[in-house]
Order: structure tokens, then C-alpha cells, then sequence
């Protein structure tokens, strides 16, 4: 769906989430949320808050999991996806903290295997992820499920592309600071979602989004397993969408 700019997108996708939260506060039931950082979802963040505090939306009975996090990352360095978060959406919603689920980049390597494994399970257990955000990566990485990621692929610690870790550079003063390794869900635990959105605004995603969409599926660009799933909307804004 192509939208006039990303400010329109993000609202459109904020109100769905906002209903479908809304729709399980009215059964009693949760709401199980996956989320993203990067800039893509700041827009969504923005006004989920914003519905928040004027619509009083309530984020009680909604339960999130992050998509990822960089390894080794202490969670209150202020470039952790945790800190991102918190900063950009769970310091402002009245979200329960033990309703919170981010991979944690601060375990050994042994204890982070487990941990991955009962990231796993607690989204199983909870009957999986209702609603998942996406961003993309100009590698076509969805996560950090970076080129070679397998279509099975669950919760574990992946090594990141160069243009990745280009792409990071700015916000680590400089290409040597930025982890080499990260913890993501897989493509099988992002494919279990009930419904996907991906967002991709700009020039910048116009390459990669033609790929994801028009391409082969192909696992040197993993964002093309996409096109297999059933409940999946790709979010663009008429600058990501100009080479379609
Ligand atoms: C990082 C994240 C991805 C995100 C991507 C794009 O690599 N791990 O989940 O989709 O960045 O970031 P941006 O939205 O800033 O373009």
C-alpha cells in the first residue's frame, strides 16, 4: 500500500493496531505485539502515544516482543534497542514492565542460547505473535536475519552484513564501534505471525523494496519470504515505492 508520505502510513498503522488492541481489551484477552526499531516504526511509535494520552488506548493487556538486539549490549547503553524502546515508546504508555520481552545482548554465549530458546517458547506459549512490525534493512534483512538466513531459522545470535554495520556507523561514531554479532528472532518466528507489516520509507529502501516485492524468493534476500505469507502489508511512501 503506497501512501502519500510516511506520517499517513504510520497513523494508518498505528490505527490497526490500536483496533486490533482494542478488539482483545473487549474479550479479556492479550494482545501479543512484535516490534521493530530503526527510524522505519518511530512515526507508529509517535502516535500509538499520542492515542495514548488523548484517547486513552490502553496498553494493559498487550504483551511485546522485540525483533532484536546487538550483541554484546549492555541494555541502558543509550544505542541498545532496549534503551531505543523504552525512549521511543514504553516510557510513554502505560505498558506493564513484566509485559515487556527485548533479547537481551548482555549474556555469555551458552546463557544466550537458552535465552533464545525461551524466547521461543514464551511466544508459543502466549499462541504467538498477533500483530508484527517490520522494518528493512538495504540488505533485505528483516530482523537481523541477514542474507543466508534460513527459512526455518528461530531466536539466535546471527553475525552482521558489512552494509548493515555501515548503515549503523552514525549512531556508533564510526563503523569500528558497531557490534559484529546480534541476537534476532528468526524468519520462522517472524512467519508465525498472524499478520505482518513492513514499513519502508525513502529513496533510500526504493532498490531493496523493488526486490523484496517483484524479486525471486531467495534466501540472499530474506525479506522475499515475505511475498509467501498470507497476511502480509508492505507500508511505502511514494519515494520507497518509485522503482516498482
Ligand atoms: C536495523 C534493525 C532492523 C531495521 C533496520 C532498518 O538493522 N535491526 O529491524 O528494520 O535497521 O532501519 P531503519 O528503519 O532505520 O531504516
Amino acid at each position: 500500500v503506497i501512501f502519500e508520505s510516511s506520517n499517513a502510513g504510520s497513523i494508518a498503522v498505528a490505527n490497526e493496531i490500536a483496533t486490533l488492541i482494542k478488539e482483545k481489551q473487549k474479550n479479556n484477552k492479550t494482545f501479543v505485539l512484535g516490534l521493530a526499531t530503526g527510524s522505519s516504526p518511530i512515526k507508529v511509535y509517535d502516535e500509538l502515544i499520542r492515542l495514548h494520552e488523548e484517547e486513552s488506548l490502553s496498553f494493559k493487556n498487550v504483551v511485546t516482543f522485540n525483533l532484536d538486539e546487538y550483541y554484546q549490549m549492555d541494555p541502558d547503553n543509550y544505542q541498545s534497542y532496549y534503551y531505543f524502546m523504552h525512549e521511543y515508546l514504553f516510557n510513554h504508555i502505560d505498558i506493564l514492565p513484566e509485559n515487556v520481552n527485548i533479547p537481551k545482548g548482555n549474556l555469555t554465549i551458552e546463557e544466550s542460547a537458552v535465552f533464545c530458546n525461551e524466547y521461543e517458547e514464551k511466544i508459543k506459549n502466549l499462541g504467538g505473535i498477533d500483530f508484527q512490525l517490520l522494518g528493512i534493512g538495504r540488505t533485505g534483512h528483516i530482523g537481523f536475519n541477514e542474507p543466508g538466513s534460513h527459512f526455518n531459522s528461530s531466536t539466535r545470535m546471527v553475525t552482521l552484513d558489512y552494509i548493515t554495520r555501515a548503515d549503523a556507523a552514525s549512531s556508533f561514531l564510526g563503523i569500528d564501534n558497531v557490534p559484529k554479532k546480534a541476537i534476532t528472532m528468526g524468519i520462522s518466528t517472524i512467519f508465525d505471525a498472524k499478520r505482518i507489516v513492513l514499513l519502508a520509507w525513502g529513496q533510500n529502501k526504493s532498490e531493496i523494496v523493488k526486490e523484496t516485492i517483484e524479486g525471486e524468493i531467495t534466501s540472499k534476500k530474506p525479506a522475499t519470504y515475505l511475498q509467501q505469507h498470507n497476511a502480509t502489508t508492505i507500508i511505502l511512501d511514494t519515494e520507497a515505492s518509485s522503482q516498482l
